[in-house]
């Protein structure tokens, strides 16, 4: 649906009433840099933070993988979800009306239909559970040890018996049989005629993404020894069992607070646990932990326990896990319950205070699989040690992170009593037969920027002065464009230079002043590298240094070259360090594309013309 159904006027309305900051804060710890705030990008795996929010353009800007926007386009990419359902959703949250014919009204994208359908079936179940049809589940749940404020918390939920219950009321409220069904609600009767609700006489746990939308559903049978247990939301367009965490969306502040989430199997587990004040807390939700349920508790927290009931220690589907884990390089943790104990039943009997120290005792992954392997293979043999290799190796060397790679291979080494640099030749076979059979996954990467970036300081100095404008008159008098070896910092540079210093400069109407929109993709790249505020004014003169200086190198190098341009653009000096806060591609495939798309040599391939060099060519 196109974009212009949505009055401006609506949209600058949404704009005004959310803000950035608070937005991404949902989904990104943020600190405070200079004007900006930043964090771990959501988009792509990073360990240093690339990503920032300027709350002056309410945009934000990953400098890591490109990833930027604005409001609605976080939530378009958050969410994976449409211009008009983001702008829907965003109006809903600050409770601004859409006018009829808006492209985001009720016969919107089907994304969004299924999302309100999963909303309205929310509220639903819940408020079912306090009537009389509900007095069962909520016995039940409360039999299980759960107050109403934690019932409420998780919006636990009653679906009726009947088996077309939800159906009806739902038809009533728009939602159709067709939309029930593609949202997992309804199915289609076996006859071929009719619907029939999916979830009967159950106790409803509600599963949220990140921006708190309903996406799905666990249910609790009643009756004791009826199969399936738990009945689960099927695949849907808004729900990916694989990539979702349950409880994530409650849990996410603590788990962030305690640097370390604790992953347990089940709903109940969770919530007793919540129940007993312990809340850094996520569910797989009775499945291995897939690879993107490790990406997304990498963004929260560094350290990851994985608790084990009792029973499932050894099952299959723990020890894949704890091998995702292993292989995604988290500080990974292991805690095995006691006996038959899973952990609501272990809490309920022994507290919080034992479940935590289990917890802050946790053994590493490594040692725990290891251990594993040592109940069907001798560890004390040369051939038993070398099998035992030929399974942890691999693993190791499956994940990407170099530091945690380094790590596991020392816990190896030890933990089998065999030299580390054998092992680490292993390795290095291991990963070039990996790299020869499969190529490196794609990272999901959002659309690239379409201008090339400038040279990291280049666009650094410009963020100071935009950020710092009192700095603008002072550079004026030392700088000027062909200081610079960006076309559009130049550009830029050309228009501060000649601004009036009277006139004070304010980000949002530069702007939208702004007719080339490649001036404006720099002035919002700009805007957005934050600094030590501390730091400012030795920054500039550093900067302003060092610009002049490869002025001049370049002007020699013209002049002996017969005044031809060498190569536009090309300092003759390496870039010091700086100490600004501005951030570089860290990913390799970032600074691949970055330089792919820049006419110019980034800051680490300038040529470094040594002293010893310019002394023989001038003896020679
Ligand atoms: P468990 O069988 O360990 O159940 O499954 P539980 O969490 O202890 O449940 P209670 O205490 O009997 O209520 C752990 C998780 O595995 C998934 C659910 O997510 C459950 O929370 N599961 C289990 C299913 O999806 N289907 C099932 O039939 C059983
Ligand atoms: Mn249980």
């Amino acid at each position: 649906m196109a974009r212009n159904l949505i009055p401006e006027e609506t949209l600058e309305r949404i704009r005004a009433a959310i803000d950035i900051v608070d937005l991404v804060s949902g989904h990104v710890q943020l600190t405070r840099k200079g004007r900006n705030f930043r964090g771990l990008c959501p988009f792509h795996t990073e360990k240093t933070p690339s990503f920032n929010v300027n709350p002056e353009l309410q945009i934000y800007r990953c400098f890591g993988c490109g990833a930027g926007g604005n409001i609605f386009k976080f939530v378009q990419e958050m969410d994976r979800v449409s211009f008009p359902e983001a702008v829907s959703f965003l109006a809903r949250r600050c409770g601004v009306e859409i006018p009829e014919g808006g492209g985001a009204r009720r016969d919107g994208q089907v994304t969004d239909k299924i999302y309100r359908a999963n909303e309205w079936a929310a509220k639903y179940y819940h408020y079912l559970l306090r009537q009389d049809e509900g007095r069962m589940a909520l016995d039940y749940l409360h039999g299980r040890g759960l107050s109403d404020e934690v019932i409420d918390r998780f919006y636990l939920g009653y679906a009726p018996g009947s088996g077309t219950s939800l159906l009806e009321r739902a038809g009533r409220r728009g939602h159709t049989p067709d939309l029930l069904e593609k949202a997992g609600l309804a199915l289609p009767s076996r006859s071929g005629r009719g619907h029939y609700d999916r979830f009967r006489d159950r106790v409803m746990f509600p599963i949220a993404n990140l921006s708190r939308r309903s996406i799905g559903f666990g249910a609790r049978t009643l009756k004791p020894g009826d199969e399936p247990k738990y009945l689960n939301s099927p695949e849907t367009p808004v729900y990916h069992k694989g990539s979702v965490l349950y409880g994530l969306n409650w849990t996410r502040k603590e788990i962030v607070s305690r640097d370390c989430a604790i992953v347990v199997e089940g709903y109940m587990d969770l919530l007793a646990l919540a129940q007993a004040g312990v809340a850094h807390v996520v569910a797989s939700s009775g499945t291995a932990l897939t690879e993107q349920q490790c990406r997304i508790l990498d963004r929260y927290a560094r350290r990851v326990v994985l608790v084990f009931d009792g029973d499932a220690a050894g099952s299959a589907a723990a020890i894949r896990g704890l091998e995702v884990l292993i292989g995604a390089g988290l500080d990974a943790q292991v805690v095995p319950l006691p006996g038959d104990d899973d952990p609501d039943s272990f809490v309920r009997r022994e507290g919080a205070g034992r479940f935590e120290q289990l917890v802050d005792e946790a053994q590493s992954a490594i040692d725990f699989y290891i251990g594993r392997l040592g109940a069907e293979i001798d560890l004390s043999t040369m051939a038993g040690k070398m099998r035992a290799i030929e399974r942890v190796v691999p693993l190791i060397a499956n994940c990407n992170k170099e530091v945690a790679r380094n790590f596991m291979r020392r816990q190896v080494a030890q933990r089998l009593r065999v030299d580390e640099r054998a092992l680490r030749d292993d390795m290095g076979k291991t990963l070039v037969a990996r790299n020869l059979r499969t190529r490196p996954p794609a990272e999901e990467l959002p659309e690239t920027p379409s201008y090339p970036e400038p040279p990291g300081p280049e666009r650094d100095f410009m963020g100071l002065l935009l950020q710092h404008p009192q700095l603008i008159p002072r550079s004026a008098a030392g700088l000027t464009a062909e200081h610079f070896t960006d076309s559009r910092v130049r550009g830029l540079a050309e228009l501060l230079f000649s601004r009036d210093p009277d006139d004070s400069l304010d980000l949002p109407s530069l702007m939208s002043s702004l007719e080339d929109p490649g001036l404006a993709d720099l002035v919002s790249s700009c805007a957005l590298v934050g600094f030590d505020e501390e730091q400012v004014e030795r920054q500039w003169r550093d900067y302003v240094r060092v610009f002049r200086r490869n002025f001049l190198t370049r002007r020699i190098e013209e002049s002996r070259t017969g005044g031809r341009r060498t190569r536009l653009g090309r300092p003759g000096r390496r870039y010091p360090q700086l100490r600004h806060q501005g951030s570089h591609p860290r990913t390799a495939q970032a600074r691949r594309r970055q330089a792919r798309g820049r006419e110019c040599l980034t800051r680490g391939d300038f040529p470094v013309v040594s002293d010893s060099h310019r002394a023989h060519s001038s003896v020679g």
